[in-house]
Parts: structure tokens; C-alpha cells; sequence
């Protein structure tokens, strides 16, 4: 997919550029981004819109992948940006996003944080909860700045995907309910606030979804409430922020929806419900991560051991594992591999693919089919561009990879490899004379 192909070595190449090659040169564990892939599924989002004349905005959830790099990527995609902490937004900054284009999310957002978001200008801030509307209350009041909002809602909508990525049930620790007066509650306290203007409602259902229904469902919801609230409180919103959540294939089990269709359904429904309360369309906001990133990213690793269990299994490992991909250890989530240096040769055996930390549920990939692998052999495993680097972590002082960038035949270094020296830098002597 995207610009993959085998080359006449008969390797895996990227971009243009061959993955034996980016092997030498960087070393694995190696994140590789193809770059116009990342392009063509921005400008899939943002054409549809187009094409519907639907004013909207496309807001990467850096969550899935934030470096300043790729946030330099969105921007020139004409993407908005969707922080959930001080530290993306401190990315997205130091990148030179501009702050106006910055959403800011987060259940717990701390003083710090929302003044440092006021202090920026950014051009949103997304309300979760009520302790969030006093601090936000007091802190443009201090400022006196004057801040955009949405109030997150949770609709009620159970969306079919693992239970740690469902984030629209009722039961959530995310959002204002729609069910029992907290939203209506939260509007009250907002919508005459001299500091802060209501710009709409958010909604965000789950992740790595399949179907349109669940979004269908939650914008109906809203909808039943907008009808209530224009009555009420004279109040509609000018946005309507629909969430991420767009499902992507990682493996040939997975069947997503083109993209396009999720953006024509939410359209539709939205157009409609709008028509039917005589009220203005909103402005549709989407925050895609998984779905901009997720399919352009490949790991590259080396194999080193192998173990044989004779009539059981075999355990290849490479130089990496749940230090920089912790997916299958958490969701159980699957992918598929390639040896990036051998793809002419056909598989022949069934092997596991374990990773090096000192943990058994640090297995990468199981029953891989693979032509007979020998180390030094390097393994791509592909669909790793979401949630990968950016949940990468030091356990067992496990150094964090390097991130290339690749396109039309050339290869971007965007995030050096973590250095023993980077580990310890934090790190502060209990014997300050026993140090080497
Ligand atoms: N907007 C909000 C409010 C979100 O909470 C999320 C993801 C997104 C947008 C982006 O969703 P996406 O389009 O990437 O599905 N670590 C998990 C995924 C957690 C998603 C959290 N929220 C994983 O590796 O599957």
C-alpha cells in the first residue's frame, strides 16, 4: 500500500527509497513515514469536505504521533492540530503550528496547561468537566482573554472496538452526559460568561471503528438536544465536532470504510437534522490520528535469536518489542510483517515474533508465515505509525527509536535514536563520588 513496493533487489522500499538502505544508515529499531501517504489521506478527509461544500476543519490527533516533524507535515496539509496535554501542545508550538489552528483536549487539563493554552491563543479549548469551566472561569478573567469552547459530550453510544479504546458509553470518565442535565448544566454556566464564547459541542465515540452507525447515533442524539436547547437557551452550535475514531486495516481480518464515506455519512445526518430545526448547518470538525498516520508507518527491526519448541513453536526475536510498539501487549492488537530483505523468497514456515523485553506477553506478532529467517535478517512490520512511537517507553532501559521520513527517493532523520546518555540524563546521583 501507499508507495511499498518490492524493488529489483527484491527489498522492501518506501518513499522511493530502500529499507536496506535506511537499515544501514539509521540502525533499527527504525520508525519509517511514508510521507505521501500521510499527504494523500489528508487531502482524502479535506476533499470530501470540499467537494460537499462543507465548511469543516480536519484536526490531526497528535496523540497518535506527535513530533514537531509531523506536526509540520499537518500543517502544510492544512490540517488543524488536537492536543491532549502541556507537552503536545508545547510540540505544536516549538513546531510554529499556528496556535489558532491548536484544539486542546484532556479530562484533567491542569492550571498550568490551560494557561499556557490562553497564553498561546489557541483557537480552542475543549471542555470536559466542571472543575475545568471554574478554572477556565477564572483564568480568562485573570487574563482577561476572551476563549473559544466546545463542551464534550458523552452520547451514550457504545462503539464496537476494544473496551479500552470505547470512550462514548455512558459509563466514561470522559465528557459531560447527555442523559441527565450535566450538559444543560454545563451550558448554563457557560453560555453567558463574559470570557468564554460557546462555540459548539464535541463528541468523540471510540476508536479504530468500522462502521458509520456509531457516529450516526451520537450526531442523532445531539441533534435531540439541539432541537431542546434552541428552545431553551436560544443556543445552537456553530460547531459540531464529530471526533476521530476512523478504523484502518491492519491486518487482511480488518475491513475498514473508505474515509470518504465516513465524512458523506456525517454530512448527511448532520445536513438533514440541521434542516429539519430550520437552523444553520455547524461547521463539521473532524480529529482523525489513526486513520492520517496510522497505515504510513513501518517498523523495522533485525532479528537476532531464535528459539525452537520442537512441535510447538518458533520464537524469532528482534531488537525491539513492547518498548516501541506496546499495542499487542495491551489490545491484543495484530499485524503483519514482511523480511523487508528477502521479499521474493515465499514463506515456508510459521514463526512468533517475540520482542527483547523481559516480560512473556512481549510477543509482537504470532503464527507470522515467513520464508526461514536468519539473523541479521530484518523484519518490517507495517501499520505501525499510530500509537507506536508515541507510546514507546524506556522499560528495561530500552533506548527509543529513531523516526525517518520518507518521500520521492529521499529520507528524513525527524527523530534521532535515544542515546544511553539521553536515559540517564535525568537521573541524579545518590553518590555523587562513585560515578564513573
Ligand atoms: N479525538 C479524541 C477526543 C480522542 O480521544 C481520540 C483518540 C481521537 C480523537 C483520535 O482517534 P483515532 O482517529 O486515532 O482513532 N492508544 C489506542 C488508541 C487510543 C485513542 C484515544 N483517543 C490504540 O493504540 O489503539
Amino acid at each position: 500500500h501507499g508507495t511499498s513496493r518490492v524493488n529489483e533487489k527484491g527489498h522492501l522500499e518506501i518513499g522511493g527509497v530502500d529499507t536496506v538502505d535506511l537499515v544501514e544508515q539509521y540502525g533499527t529499531p527504525l520508525y519509517v513515514y511514508d510521507v505521501a501517504l500521510i499527504r494523500k489521506r489528508a487531502r482524502e478527509f479535506k476533499n470530501t469536505f470540499e467537494e460537499l461544500g462543507i465548511k469543516a476543519q480536519v484536526a490531526y490527533a497528535s496523540k497518535a504521533f506527535s513530533s514537531i516533524a509531523i506536526v509540520q507535515l499537518a500543517h502544510e496539509e492544512g490540517l488543524s492540530l488536537d492536543v491532549v496535554s502541556g507537552g503536545e501542545l508545547y510540540t505544536a508550538l516549538k513546531a510554529g503550528f499556528p496556535p489558532n489552528k491548536i484544539h486542546f483536549h484532556g479530562n484533567n487539563k491542569s492550571v498550568e496547561e490551560i494557561t499556557m493554552a490562553l497564553e498561546a491563543k489557541i483557537g480552542c479549548i475543549v471542555v470536559d468537566n466542571f472543575h475545568e469551566i471554574d478554572l477556565l472561569k477564572e483564568l480568562t478573567k485573570q487574563l482577561s482573554q476572551k476563549v473559544d469552547i466546545l463542551l464534550r459530550v458523552t452520547p451514550g453510544v457504545e462503539a464496537h472496538t476494544h473496551d479500552y479504546i470505547t470512550t462514548g458509553q455512558e459509563d466514561s470518565k470522559f465528557g459531560f452526559d447527555l442523559h441527565n442535565g450535566q450538559i444543560e448544566n454545563a451550558i448554563e454556566l457557560v453560555l453567558h460568561d463574559p470570557h468564554i464564547h460557546l462555540l459548539g459541542i464535541h463528541c468523540h465515540i471510540g476508536s479504530q471503528i468500522f462502521e458509520t452507525k456509531g457516529f450516526v447515533l451520537a450526531t442523532e442524539k445531539i441533534f435531540r438536544k439541539i432541537a431542546e436547547w434552541k428552545e431553551r437557551y436560544s443556543f445552537t452550535p456553530n460547531v459540531l465536532n464529530l471526533g476521530g475514531g476512523f478504523g484502518i486495516r491492519y491486518t487482511k481480518d480488518d475491513d475498514p470504510l473508505p474515509m470518504k464515506v465516513y465524512v458523506e455519512k456525517m454530512v448527511e445526518v448532520v445536513k438533514e437534522h440541521s434542516q429539519q430545526l430550520n437552523i444553520d448547518l455547524p461547521e463539521i470538525w473532524i480529529e482523525p490520528g489513526r486513520s492520517l498516520v496510522g497505515d504510513a508507518g513501518t517498523t523495522l527491526y533485525t532479528i537476532g535469536s531464535q528459539k525452537n519448541v520442537p512441535d510447538i513453536r518458533k520464537y524469532l526475536a528482534i531488537d525491539g518489542g513492547m518498548s516501541d510498539n506496546i499495542r499487542p501487549a495491551l489490545y491484543q492488537a495484530k499485524y503483519e510483517a514482511v523480511l523487508a530483505n528477502r521479499l521474493n523468497d515465499k514463506p515456508n514456515e510459521t514463526v512468533s515474533i517475540a520482542g527483547k523485553c523481559c516480560e512473556s506477553g512481549d510477543m509482537l506478532i504470532w503464527d507470522l508465515p515467513l520464508p526461514e529467517a536468519k539473523t541479521g535478517d530484518i523484519l518490517a512490520v507495517f501499520c505501525t505509525g499510530a500509537y507506536g512511537y508515541s507510546m514507546a517507553n524506556n522499560y528495561n532501559r530500552i533506548c527509543r527509536p529513531a523516526v525517518v521520513f520518507v518521500e520521492n527517493g529521499e529520507a528524513k532523520l525527524v527523530i534521532r535514536r535515544e542515546s544511553y546518555e539521553d536515559l540517564v540524563h535525568l537521573d541524579l546521583p545518590l553518590h555523587t563520588e562513585m560515578l564513573a
